[in-house]
């Protein structure tokens, strides 16, 4: 943690070229891509942080598993396999496949929210709170006050503001709240981690009201491993142990796969309570597939559950988010401004603060990002006033408190070495940032803007 080396517990049995093409054909593609890194094709990107999202490299043990995919249309053994995976590692007896996350939160949602009701979470992230609205629900995220500081230094910037939520459930009642979903860890405050504590108490609280509580369980074993280091009491509990305790608080989870369960693509819902396993199955075969493959291959579902087991390795946790703070700490000696502390899966770059030039309606964290990858081929993403977009009353632009570039990290992918390229390349930019220019829009979407938009630098 600390930044002292460690070695990865795995060895190379395969490897995947990257190249790193001239600087001259970089400029060059940027204009094409109109400024925007989306539209880069990725084998022009030497380095590329834009997502820890189905990015991961697979183990030789699960690529072993794909060939005993069992493409059965009802009943894969594979099914079985992830099933008894979910049973032993997260404790829920009932489990539905789908294509990824989003497959996941459609058919959970669609069940358990009536129009206008809300959810509760610590912070949504976008494609959940999506899903809740259009459900016509109304996204509520009650996450502590700590974490909107970018420089506090508190250990799990996850954390529900539980007051808040007392209060708001309070409030509203039963009736008018569907669910409250705990994130972890919470991706759109940076990866932050949630206390085991604190996922007691927000089921406490709600169940005080008769408010039942979800997971949105992405990146669970990175938050198991942030509650092991740095909570009073679990030094000495295993990361199964806690991942089991984690989810002992709440009804149910959905999983995008394509975090911590090591996968390319894959999800699921898993649940408790055998009413609603039901009736979320039913919608699967609507939305998904048949309940027992959901949208996957049978070889994929094999190939999640030996992922999901890898995951909770500690030696692979330790190396795993042990690279993400290596970043952070080269970083921060460097004098770059990131967001304190580092995530479990990325470090984010304070644009505003690196680009004080820059003024926030010319996008800092943009410029930033273009910047990066015209100097060292490395493709970051903008978490910041791109990606908030306009007041849909006003039509102003939203500006966040933060106006960030997201260094995201696949899992088992780079070495420490592809980190200090990344590294070397922000402290190039920072020796010269008085030349990096702002952007404008060109062609500015009007829904999901950052996806597609098209800019010219200023
Ligand atoms: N929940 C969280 C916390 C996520 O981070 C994501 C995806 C999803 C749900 C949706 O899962 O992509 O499998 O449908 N996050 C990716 C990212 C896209 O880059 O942070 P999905």
């Amino acid at each position: 943690m600390s930044g002292n080396p460690i070695a990865p517990p795995w060895r190379v049995k395969m490897v995947e070229p990257i190249r790193m093409i001239s600087r001259s054909r970089r400029e060059q593609l940027l204009e094409e891509a109109g400024y925007n890194v989306f539209a880069l094709a990725a084998e022009d990107v030497y380095i590329d942080l834009l997502t820890d999202s189905g990015t991961s490299a697979m183990s030789d043990y699960q690529w072993a598993g794909l060939l005993q995919g069992d493409e059965s249309y009802a009943g894969s053994k594979n099914y079985y396999n992830l099933q008894q995976t979910v049973q032993q590692l997260l404790g829920f007896e009932y489990i539905v496949p789908t294509h990824q996350g989003r497959g996941a939160e459609n058919i959970l949602f669609q069940h358990l929210i009536e129009p206008g009701q809300y959810v509760v979470g610590n912070m949504h992230f976008d494609t959940t709170k999506a899903h809740i609205e259009v459900r016509k629900g109304k996204a509520v995220d009650l996450v502590a006050d700590v974490t909107h500081d970018s420089q506090a230094h508190h250990p799990f910037k996850g954390n529900f503001d539980l007051e808040a939520l007392d209060a708001f459930l309070a409030d509203k009642g039963p009736e008018q709240v569907a669910f409250v979903l705990v994130t972890v860890t919470c991706n759109s405050a940076g990866g932050q981690p949630v206390s085991m504590a604190n996922i007691r108490s927000v089921q406490e609280i709600a169940r005080g009201h008769n408010v039942p509580v979800y997971m949105d369980a992405a990146r669970f074993a990175e938050n198991a491993w942030f509650i092991q280091q740095r909570e009073e009491g679990y030094s000495d509990k295993s990361i199964p142990d806690i991942v089991r305790e984690m989810f002992s608080y709440v009804e149910g989870c959905t999983m995008s796969a394509k975090k911590d369960a090591l996968v390319n693509i894959g999800g699921f819902v898993a649940l408790r309570d055998k009413d609603l396993y039901r009736e979320v199955s039913r919608l699967a075969v609507v939305y998904e597939g048949f309940p027992t493959y959901g949208g996957l291959a049978g070889r994929d579902m094999e190939a999640m559950a030996r992922g999901l087991k890898e995951i909770v390795d500690p030696d692979y946790l330790a190396y795993r988010i042990g690279q993400v703070a290596y970043l952070g700490k080269k970083l921060r000696d460097a004098g770059i401004p990131i967001v304190e502390p580092v995530g479990g899966h990325a470090v984010f770059v304070d644009g505003q603060k690196f680009l004080p030039h820059i003024p926030k309606e010319q996008f800092p964290a943009q410029a930033l990002c273009i910047e990066l990858y015209r100097e060292a081929g490395v493709r970051g993403v903008e978490v910041g006033g791109v990606l908030a977009g306009r007041d849909p009353e006003t039509g102003e632009n939203i500006y966040p408190r933060l106006d960030l570039l997201r260094l995201t990290i696949p899992r088992r992918v780079y070495t420490n070495e592809h980190m200090d390229v990344v590294a070397q390349g922000l402290i190039a930019i920072g020796e010269r940032r008085d030349q990096v220019r702002g952007v404008a829009f060109v062609d500015e979407p009007p829904i999901l803007r950052h996806f597609t938009a098209r800019f010219r630098l200023v």
